[in-house]
């Protein structure tokens, strides 16, 4: 019998009754059985509303949203993206690919990171790309010098460190001056003059990137302010900039009742800045188009109640979702599938089989469990599959896209002779 099947419906497409959860339509129970856990699942409607929001948030200007591929890569969703028109920040020479087979438009892909090897510079001049987002002296340098072998000028920006305090985690904070990001203003201004003398290279923009999951606006309107010192400075002494890139970090609601702030609060900051300037708006958001539109589930393997604390032991672990174990983040747990009903709620940790003590997905929990209950933590999308590992010799967890109504494999879970696929034994030497 099942319990009060009370309907909440949530903003979007999620239906929670107390004891079934749907994504756009398909019921969590029957995404679980059909495809097994732990299970990633993706809602297309989700993902092209939020893509949808930055589009009209920045009507009117010029711009360009270019999805910052780390947050999630997988191709399903790259191409939906890719679909629409979409931009992309990579920030290796394996996003690249993964970009061009989803179907971008090279011209549309920048390229971030602080160490770039040659050969993804290299493959990246021949398809391209849109511009090489710099950050230090030695990457001009390695660039220019690649360029002019391959007879290609680069398109080129510096990224700035702007030396602003982004209020986040410190592990995901990335433009104060101590961390290893971009090169301080004053140095950048340097080596925009040394940049304008390489024949090569072609100055085109400034970006920088102060850190993810900010849910207050003024740190990105000081950092922006800073940049746009430095294009007015730049502009002064002839080198005219085409672009502005303002970088990712838009942060999501993990908590309920948590606020997050909306594209649209975020450029109408932003906007009155540029007004006056003809520069185009790049950005490179990851996680606010992403995490809400993905679903892990997971199910409890067994109950381990104690006399100190009551564990769940999941069968979702840190190898599948590491952002709890590495940066103590909180994600929403829910029971999306009872199985059992009339179960009295009670606290609980909720644990993977991994062996560390930091292996857990959530604490102190106040939920109804059972053995097989199906649990479901929200803003997964991003950061989720895409930090997920093998360790402790687990299987990468599948991938599914729903998309009006209908489920998809898009990515099928590992297997077992997938975990050894690329050792070698000393016999396999011949
Ligand atoms: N652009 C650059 C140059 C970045 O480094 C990042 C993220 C982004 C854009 C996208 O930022 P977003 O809009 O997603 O905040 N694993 C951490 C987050 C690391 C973010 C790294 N850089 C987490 O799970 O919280």
């Amino acid at each position: 019998m099942l319990r009060n099947r009370r309907c909440i419906t949530m903003p979007g497409e999620l239906v929670v009754t107390t004891e079934i959860l749907e994504i756009d339509g398909v019921a969590a129970g029957t995404l679980a059985a059909r495809f097994g856990t732990p299970l990633y699942v993706y809602s297309a409607r989700t993902l092209l509303d939020r893509w949808q929001s930055y589009r009209e948030a920045l009507a009117g200007m010029e711009h360009q949203i270019c999805y910052a591929v780390k947050a999630n890569s997988n191709l399903g969703l790259l191409r939906l993206l890719a679909e629409q028109g979409a931009g992309f920040d990579i920030v290796s020479g394996g996003e690249l690919e993964r970009v061009l087979l989803a179907g971008a438009k090279p011209g549309r892909v920048v390229f971030s990171g602080v160490g770039k090897q040659d050969w993804e510079i290299r493959r990246a001049l021949q398809v391209g790309i849109g511009c090489f987002n710099v950050e230090s002296e030695a990457e001009l340098v390695q660039l220019g010098c690649i360029a002019a072998q391959e007879q290609i000028v680069a398109p080129v920006s510096i990224r700035v460190n702007p030396d602003v305090d982004a209020q986040t985690h410190p592990h995901i904070s990335t433009g104060l001056k101590e961390n290893k990001f971009g090169v301080p203003l004053q140095a950048a201004h340097e080596l925009y003059q040394q940049a304008a003398r390489l024949p090569s290279l072609r100055l085109v923009g400034v970006d920088c990137h102060i850190g993810s999951q900010l849910l207050t606006l003024d740190p990105f309107v000081d950092a922006l302010e800073r940049i746009l010192h430095l294009v007015d400075r730049l502009e002064a002494e002839g080198i005219r900039l085409e672009h502005v890139d303002v970088g990712g970090g838009l942060g999501i609601a993990y908590r309920p009742g948590e606020q997050s702030p909306a594209p649209r609060h975020y450029v109408d900051r932003i906007r009155p800045l540029l007004a006056d300037r003809k520069l185009k708006l790049i950005c490179e958001p990851g996680r606010s188009l992403v995490a809400d539109a993905g679903y892990l589930l997971t199910r409890v393997i067994l109950l381990k109640p104690g006399p100190f604390k009551n564990f769940a032991v999941v069968d979702a672990a840190m190898n599948d979702l590491i952002r709890p174990a590495l940066y103590e983040a909180w994600m929403n747990i829910e029971v999306a599938d009872a199985i059992v009903p009339e179960v009295q709620p009670l606290l609980w940790d909720i644990v993977g089989p991994v062996c560390e003590t930091g292996d857990f997905l959530g604490k102190d929990r106040v939920l109804s469990l059972a053995a097989g209950s199906l649990l479901v933590i929200r803003q997964a999308g991003a950061y989720g599959f895409a930090m997920s590992s093998q360790y402790n010799s687990r299987c990468r967890a599948a991938e599914v896209l729903v998309e009006d109504g209908q489920a998809r494999l898009i990515r099928a879970r590992e297997r077992l002779e997938d975990l050894w696929a690329l050792e070698l034994l000393p016999e396999e030497h011949g």
